[in-house]
């Protein structure tokens, strides 16, 4: 049995048929790859998985962006995002690394405050909380095709600033002195055209603060309207997470945020993610 897939729901699809555990021969792969581009979102459930066949399955998406791993052997630990100390203990609520992996429950597409962000990501539970800690998505892309033709030629061409100190601050975090000097940012077109199926995109999040050349307040106006019309609850996928469960997920044209769960709980999740391409202006309306 080759790929097969369902939908899951408003959007994104459920796949069958491929054991991503085992050798995938480069038909299965293309075809996942073009899955995952065309619906945003794949799920596989039941492939509980070593990081190390995870990583290798970044890889063959592409290479991995360095915050993943960069230098020297595999390092598994660099690719969790977890409430949990090197000793096994659940960090308390205030901790830090609690506090800072709290900017993942606002809409965002990953690392979009680097001028290269990323393309795909791999993510997968290692330990779950009972409630809680679901993963939402929405598509930038069914938005835009949601706009009427006027607002979108008014939106192509516009750059905004997608700001990781900015996304702290609001929270209550000063990453200049985390990062012990100013943290990333960068500016990226508010209408993308996605690198490899040509399709345009929104590419708002809120970690966007500024629209070059726009007066503050019109643009913090605008930018919550168009994040508004991607996560319009009738658009989006919540995901409740099972061991085995891998989402794959495309950056390029999806937004996501973490839900909240009671930080009391130990919550470890597995993410690799694939660099991408600096983001293209979308041609046409
Ligand atoms: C992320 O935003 O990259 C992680 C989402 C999650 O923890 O559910």
């Amino acid at each position: 049995m080759g790929l097969e897939s369902r939908r899951l729901g408003a959007i994104g699809v459920e796949a069958f048929g491929l054991d991503l555990r085992r050798e995938v021969s480069e038909a299965d792969w293309r075809a996942l790859r073009e899955l995952v581009m065309q619906e945003g979102l794949v799920l596989f459930r039941d492939q509980p998985m070593e990081a190390s066949v995870q990583i290798e399955l970044g890889r063959r998406f592409g290479e991995l962006e360095n915050i993943t791993i960069d230098e020297g052997p595999v390092d598994a630990s660099k690719a969790l995002l977890t409430n949990v100390d090197p000793q096994g203990r659940t960090r308390d609520r205030d901790d830090l690394k609690v506090q800072l992996l709290a900017i993942n429950e606002g809409w965002h597409s990953d690392s979009s405050f680097r001028d290269v962000p990323a393309s795909f990501s791999l993510f997968s539970g290692v330990t779950l909380p009972e409630e809680g800690g679901d993963t939402l998505f929405a598509s930038q892309q069914v938005a835009w095709d949601a706009l009427p033709p006027e607002e979108r030629a008014m939106l192509i061409g516009l750059r905004g600033l997608h700001d990781y100190e900015q996304a702290y601050a609001i929270r209550g975090i000063d990453m200049t002195s985390v990062f012990g000097g100013a943290a990333p940012s960068a500016t990226h077109p508010i209408a993308r055209r996605h690198p490899e199926t040509g399709r345009t995109g929104l590419f708002v999040s809120e970690h966007l603060f500024a629209i070059e050349g726009m007066p503050a307040e019109e643009a913090k106006v605008l930018i919550r309207r168009l994040v508004d019309l991607c996560v319009n609850p009738g658009r989006v996928y919540r995901h409740h997470w099972s061991i085995g469960d891998l989402l794959i997920w495309d950056n390029r044209s999806m937004l996501h945020r973490a839900q909240g769960f009671d930080p009391r709980h130990p919550r470890v999740m597995r993410h690799v993610r694939v660099a991408g391409s600096e983001p293209a202006i979308a041609a046409t309306s």
